[in-house]
């Protein structure tokens, strides 16, 4: 299978963890500047997704509090109401805090394409030893806000050219998850490979497919192999979103931005936890293909 093409794609960043209202335009690349008003980062994150062609809007992750996202859509004219769909990359509270909100907003019930792991009781064991959690969502808070839940557990066709992944195979052997990450399964608390991690493709007319991460759980060059995988298509044309590397060794961060050379993609913006450290390698290593992120930051493709 080929997954179809689309046109006149716009991919707005919402919510983030980095605001810079004197980060440059380029072309194809606009920008939330000094004369609009002002806009919320937080360690969080959500995207829209603006399907031209086909008339559709998602909306993929909904931020860490009910602060940001609504007041960010409305300073970015962005109306609740026009949304078509939501996709949760990953049950984690910094993707998901505004859902409820958000939905309540849109005033109608709205599709959220999720998981069924986004729901699991999750924890994280730190370096030290000490827990921090629960992070629990509760599929039933969802539905009274207004989700229709559509659980996904495969590549998922949101609109004609752009698919959900569902759950991404683990190849690299440099992307191994997040070892700080649990869940607990009858009483006990076990290592979670965050199976629910999903992103979103798009495959742009005459371009090629634009990736847009959550999270990255499951490593942002799987994230990118299976989305060629599943889409039968090889160009890559933009790789957006949360890479996971803020926690990654040099190394790591080196195999990640030597496997993206050879996909090739010409634009890369990493977002929300890719880290400074790795945005700073993507800088410099990818300095052509490399945009900054930021709310507000909006590409069209
Ligand atoms: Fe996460
Ligand atoms: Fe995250």
């Amino acid at each position: 299978m080929r997954l179809t093409e689309t046109t006149d794609v716009t991919i707005t960043t919402v919510v983030d963890n980095y605001s810079d209202l004197l980060v440059g335009a380029m072309p194809g690349v606009e920008r939330h500047g000094p004369g609009k008003g002002p806009l919320l980062a937080e360690h969080g994150l959500s995207v829209h997704i603006r399907l031209g062609g086909e008339g559709k809007e998602i909306l993929l992750d909904a931020g860490f509090t009910k602060v940001a996202l609504p007041h960010n859509l409305a300073q970015l004219g962005i109306d609740p109401t026009r949304v078509d769909q939501v996709v949760i990359s990953h049950g984690h509270r910094d993707h998901t805090a505004g859902l409820a909100e958000f939905l309540r907003m849109a005033g109608k019930r709205v599709p959220v394409v999720v998981h069924p792991d986004a729901f699991l009781e999750r924890w994280f064991i730190l370096p030290d030893g000490s827990k921090m959690g629960p992070w629990h969502e509760k599929q039933q808070e969802w539905e009274e806000a207004g989700a229709d839940i559509v659980y996904v557990e495969e590549p998922y066709e949101l609109a004609p050219g752009c698919l959900a992944t569902g759950p991404i195979p683990r190849r690299t052997d440099f992307e191994k998850g997040m070892a700080s990450a649990y869940y607990r399964q009858d009483g006990e608390l076990v290592q979670d490979p965050i199976n629910d991690d999903q992103s979103i493709v798009v495959n742009i007319e005459g371009k090629g497919l634009v990736v847009v991460a959550g999270c990255a759980h499951s490593g942002i060059v799987n994230t990118v192999r299976y989305a060629q995988e599943i889409s039968g298509v090889k160009k890559v044309w933009a790789v957006v979103g949360g890479f996971h590397l803020g926690d990654a060794t040099p190394e790591k961060v080196g195999r990640t931005i030597d496997e993206m050379k050879t996909i090739g993609p010409r634009l890369v913006m990493p977002a929300h936890c890719t880290g400074f450290a790795a945005t700073r390698r993507f800088s410099e290593d990818m300095s052509r293909e490399f945009v900054l992120n930021a709310v507000g930051t909006r590409l069209s493709f």
